[in-house]
């Protein structure tokens, strides 16, 4: 599928991503190197560190968020209405054409 990726740099990426690989938003947000080593994933995507914090900008109906991406959230800098945590988010063949952007370093 394809996925719209804006970095922090507000630079927008076009990027292919698998769906029979069970890759979540922020492994695919670090395979494409979209944000530098380090400040996305850092908890390894448990829910408990928002370095993967993203904006869902397109109206696609993402699953919904569980308890622990709800309680990070409630905690994270710079949280916003759209946001997700990128690593909760299985990538999926409905996801097609996602448009996400990252969330400031934090
Ligand atoms: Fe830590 Fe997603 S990688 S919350």
């Amino acid at each position: 599928i394809k996925l719209t990726i804006i970095d922090r740099d507000g630079v927008t990426h076009d990027v292919d991503a698998p769906t029979d690989m069970a890759m979540n938003l922020m492994e695919v947000i670090r395979s494409y190197e979209l944000a530098p080593e380090g400040t996305i994933g850092i908890c390894g995507g448990m829910a408990m560190c928002a370095s993967c914090q993203c904006y869902v900008l397109s109206d696609h109906e993402l699953p919904e968020m569980q308890d622990d991406e709800e309680a990070m959230l409630s905690e994270a800098f710079d949280v916003q209405e759209n946001s997700r945590l990128g690593c909760q988010i299985q990538i999926t063949p409905e996801m097609d054409g996602l448009k996400i952007e990252l969330a400031p370093e934090s």
